[in-house]
């Protein structure tokens, strides 16, 4: 048995969440979240919890579900040990929640930017990754210039399959391939990750047979890491995604306490609500004390804001909901943010992401004995330095009046992060229930959407340009 099936090791690689300084005993009442006010959420959250769990009985939620769906893995697994040691690069043609999340992924446990820096027998034959993202055509060239499309693999993922972003990168690469390897050879070039049956990437992935996998009906884009939207790309890595899996799997059972303050994704979902409401705080700041950890606070900051930020309940009510998710890396942002978190606006909580081991180790020297403000750092290493950052700063905050809590990974590991990426999941879905919205759509991104569209000439969408176009014009007093 591999090291994540045994129980004690999986023990030793429990996320914790040290929430100490949220509490009103250790931050002032104005400031602290009062245990009543806390507990006075349990009979709301079994509430919720229950209709959670008969969504998810019923099939419509599915993220639940995923860290199950041995099939899937099967099939990525298969096509992955073939795909990794056949192409040298790997381009990810997607947005949102359709690149975040591998993006993420790659950061956190598989070398980010730094490995694709490296040999190719550096990086184990893994592949170089690159994530589109945007429709910046200066970095869309730059990465098809480095990307050579023989020894390349473009995997589209769109659960859409519409998105105008997603697809006109998809277009440009379909048209790159076709000019310099022949149509023939296109389609070994392409996956497509999509829905089962909807859009025009499920169409085009029928007609010209390109490997594909499926994005489950019942999952959206920003819950969606734990389908092929984030398990393919991370096989490709060379991530152990059962190891993945088995800590999303941990937490997803942890997570089945309708319990609030044994549950720790609840625990932390309702203390930044209570903060929103009871305490005027506004803005929650993800601070990794971890470079590779910050690409999850940004997958976290678009799961979060579009999950959450709302202008109807429930009922149809008007409530414009939603506290606005930053993010910030320690220790850098110390000498950036601290400042404004320190003594700025009473409308922030900091939710610290630490790590108690480092898989490196960098000693300090210990020289320069006549210069003791200099020479006091020698012997110790950087990652006391780091951890000793960050507690005086989680400190300084205390200090100042600022609530903070902890997510503590023992180690960055496909356990520890599949544990993290779940509970963030969980933590979202039940934080909408206590805001009675639906965390699951996004109707805030589609105007937006229909005006690009009438303005790229789509069939359909002709009124919107007009009502562009009749828009009053801007004032040149404004301009300078
Ligand atoms: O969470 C979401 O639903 C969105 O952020 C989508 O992931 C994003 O808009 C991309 O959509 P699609 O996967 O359909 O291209």
């Amino acid at each position: 048995m591999c090291k994540w099936g045994h129980k004690k090791w999986q023990r030793r690689m429990s996320l914790r969440l040290d929430y100490n300084y949220m509490m009103n005993g250790y931050v002032s009442d104005g400031h602290g979240i009062s245990e009543n006010d806390l507990l006075g959420l349990r009979e709301v959250t079994r509430e919720i919890h229950s209709e959670l769990s008969e969504q998810r009985q019923k099939g419509k939620i599915g993220f639940f579900d995923l860290p199950y769906d041995e099939e899937t893995v099967e099939k990525i697994l298969g096509y992955s040990q073939q795909a990794k040691k056949r192409f040298h690069n790997v381009v990810v043609l997607g947005i949102g929640g359709s690149s975040l999340g591998p993006k993420a992924l790659h950061s956190a446990l598989a070398g980010g930017v730094w490995a694709n820096l490296s040999s190719r027998k550096e990086r184990g034959g893994i592949p170089r990754f690159f994530f589109a993202d945007n429709v910046d055509p200066v970095t869309f060239t730059r990465i098809l210039k480095l990307a050579e499309p023989k020894e390349t693999l473009f995997i589209t993922i769109t659960k859409s399959g519409t998105t105008a972003e997603t697809m006109s990168q998809f277009l440009v690469v379909h048209e790159m391939l076709r000019r310099k390897l022949g149509s023939k050879r296109v389609a070994e070039h392409l996956a497509a990750v999509t829905d089962a049956q909807n859009g025009r990437l499920r169409n085009v992935a029928d007609k010209e047979k390109l490997t594909d996998f499926i994005i489950p009906e019942n999952v959206g884009g920003r819950f969606s890491i734990f389908t092929p939207v984030g398990l393919l790309p991370a096989a490709l890595m060379g991530i152990d995604i059962r190891e993945l899996l088995a800590g999303a799997a941990v937490m997803e059972k942890r997570c089945r306490e309708e319990d609030l303050t044994a549950n720790p994704a609840y625990t932390a979902g309702a203390l930044l609500f209570l903060a929103d409401r009871t305490k005027e705080k506004r803005i929650d700041v993800m601070m990794s004390y971890s470079d590779v950890l910050y690409d999850i606070a940004d997958w976290f900051r678009q799961l979060w804001a579009e999950s959450l930020g709302k202008k109807a309940s429930l009922s149809g009510k008007e409530i414009y909901t939603g506290l606005t998710p930053v993010k910030a890396l320690g220790v850098t942002d110390q000498h950036s943010q601290t400042q404004l978190y320190m003594e700025g606006p009473f409308d922030k909580v900091l939710i610290f992401l630490a790590v108690e081991k480092f898989s490196a180790s960098v000693k300090i020297p210990a020289v320069y004995p006549e210069l003791s403000d200099l020479h006091y750092l020698g012997g110790h290493t950087l990652e006391e330095l780091f951890t000793a950052e960050r507690l005086a700063t989680e400190y300084a905050l205390l200090k100042a009046q600022r609530p903070s809590m902890t997510i503590m990974l023992p180690e960055i590991n496909p356990f520890t992060i599949g544990q993290l990426l779940f509970m963030l999941e969980v933590e979202t879905a039940f934080t909408g229930g206590l805001y009675n919205i639906n965390p699951f759509d996004q109707p805030g991104v589609e105007l937006g959407k229909k005006f690009t569209y009438g303005m790229m000439g789509r069939a359909g969408y002709e009124n919107m340009l007009e009502s562009y176009q009749a828009r009053k014009p801007k004032s040149v007093k404004y301009i300078i």
